[in-house]
């Protein structure tokens, strides 16, 4: 990168994130409904950025949902094309009492592993800051006179709750899409010190399940021992799912799981792993998983099934004899290549249907899904940000498969035929989805850079 960039980048530093502050004060949040003109807000607010960097169109583009940001800047035929991708919505931020500063004040703090500080804000690291490092990137190299590339922004409000309309989007508007390559931070690095490139991501299979058995609320004591009681039940059936080997018994569940080679297996075992400060970082006594998978293998190539959330009964105050009418639970499958999300489903369908016992009446409603994705190393893209990544850490980042899901990268990949780079800048240890989610300075600043170096390098090819 030449002196001029570099010292541009620097002088901007500031203002990149008095901005992104702006940005992280909007409560985007769109899965709750009463949010729903502040997601507007997340929209508008990048629309007014992305005007003044003078681009060619900068779109709101109204879907049953919440709004697509689209805009581009198209230079030269002889330029390769890059289509930025990110999402302003956030994750809701309850639970509100665990936070140590409000969710919508962002607050700059230091930690450990953040020396030199870190924004906490719902949002700062997914995905608001990482998608702002994007934009500060093109600016970079528009007001330096160094953008040798045509570049395309979308950027959607609606990944947190399984990006509905943007599959629609796509699939309508693929010429406006249309690129070489797709860039997307919204993935995390193995530690400040060992970057990586994000080059697989799990798919998702989420279901509600509902248990119900009287057809009301009973005593406990007449009643109880003679009813099913739907909470009992549920958890007995939930605890049936996995054997004691850490296997999810679902029959077929495993059937369409990608055979991983020896050769990937022991490359990822080459990755820095250190279980003591894995099980302190998240205050565990000791891990658990399925039998004959190290915990990177656990979290990245295996399928998983997991409860996310389970009611029923009474949760108030003191002690109240009931036995529930019914009890509830959301429940996630993460998916591997090549299990297909509406097979998942409905294998968890019939099976849950069927282990239930004659006492119980079930229900299961299937939530948005997302196929598992892997992206290519021998891309000229891939390359570039290999460089790109090597240069600004001091260090050649590794390939790493991640567990999280971004369902619109096998969507983009299946409809626009377009591979995308995964060259996020988040740490695992950065709380997103928890309470006090924040963001490193340092992983901040590092990220524009090496987006505005990758674009460089792409365009040389
Ligand atoms: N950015 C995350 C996904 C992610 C996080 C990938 C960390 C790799 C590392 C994304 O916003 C997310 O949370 N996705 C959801 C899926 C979606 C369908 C709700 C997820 O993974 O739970
Ligand atoms: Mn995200
Ligand atoms: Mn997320």
């Amino acid at each position: 990168m030449n002196e001029s960039l570099k010292q541009y980048l620097d002088s901007e530093k500031q203002k990149s994130v008095e901005e992104l502050i702006n940005f992280l004060k909007i409560p985007s949040i769109s899965a709750d409904s009463k949010y729903q003109s502040e997601v507007r807000r997340g929209a508008q607010w990048l629309m007014d950025k992305l005007t003044s960097l003078e681009l060619d169109t900068v779109d709101l583009y109204e879907t049953p949902g919440h709004p697509i940001v689209f805009a581009e800047k198209i230079i030269s035929p002889d330029y390769p094309t890059v289509l930025f991708y990110g999402h302003y919505d956030v994750q809701p931020p309850d639970p509100l009492n665990l936070w140590n500063t409000e969710p919508f004040n962002p607050t700059i703090n230091k930690t450990d592993i953040h020396p030199d500080g870190a924004i906490f804000a719902r949002g700062a690291c997914d995905d608001k800051g990482q998608l702002y490092m994007q934009v500060k990137a093109v600016e970079a190299l528009l007001k330096t006179d160094n953008l040798k590339c045509n570049i395309k922004f979308i950027y959607e409000g609606e990944e947190e709750i399984g990006s509905d309309h943007l599959d629609q989007f796509c699939m309508a508007h693929q010429d406006l899409l249309k690129s070489d390559v797709i860039l997307i931070c919204d993935t995390s690095i193995l530690s400040n010190d060992t970057p990586t490139i994000t080059t697989g991501l799990r798919g998702l299979s989420y279901v509600e399940v509902e248990v119900t058995g009287p057809n009301k609320d009973l005593h406990s004591g007449v009643y109880g021992g003679a009813v099913a009681n739907p909470i009992n039940i549920l958890s007995k059936m939930i605890a049936s799912m996995h054997d004691d080997k850490g296997k999810v018994t679902i029959p077929g569940f495993y059937d369409d799981v990608e055979v991983v080679s020896e050769q990937e297996r022991a490359l990822i075992q080459e990755a820095p792993f250190n279980l003591e400060e894995y099980k302190k970082e998240i205050g565990i006594p000791d891990i658990l998983g399925e039998e004959g998978y190290s915990t990177f293998e656990r979290t990245s190539i295996r399928p998983t099934l997991d409860v996310n959330g389970i009611w029923g009964g009474y949760i108030g105050e003191g002690a109240k004899t009931v036995l529930p009418a019914k009890a509830f639970a959301k429940i996630s499958m993460r998916l591997v290549p090549f299990q297909d999300p509406d097979t998942i489903t409905k294998l968890f369908v019939d099976y849950f249907t069927s282990i239930a016992p004659s006492s119980v009446s079930v229900e299961v409603r299937p939530h948005h899904g997302g196929r598992p994705a892997v992206t290519p190393i021998d891309s000229a893209a891939y390359r570039a940000a290999e460089a790109a990544m090597t240069e600004s850490f001091g260090k050649r980042p590794l390939p790493m498969r991640s567990g999280g899901s971004i369902p619109i990268v096998a969507m983009f990949k299946e409809v626009l035929g377009t591979d995308s780079i995964l060259m996020g800048f988040g740490l695992d240890s950065d709380s997103i989805h928890s309470p006090n989610e924040h963001f490193g300075l340092f992983n901040f600043y590092i990220g524009i850079e090496t987006i505005t170096s990758f674009l460089m390098k792409l365009a040389n090819k």
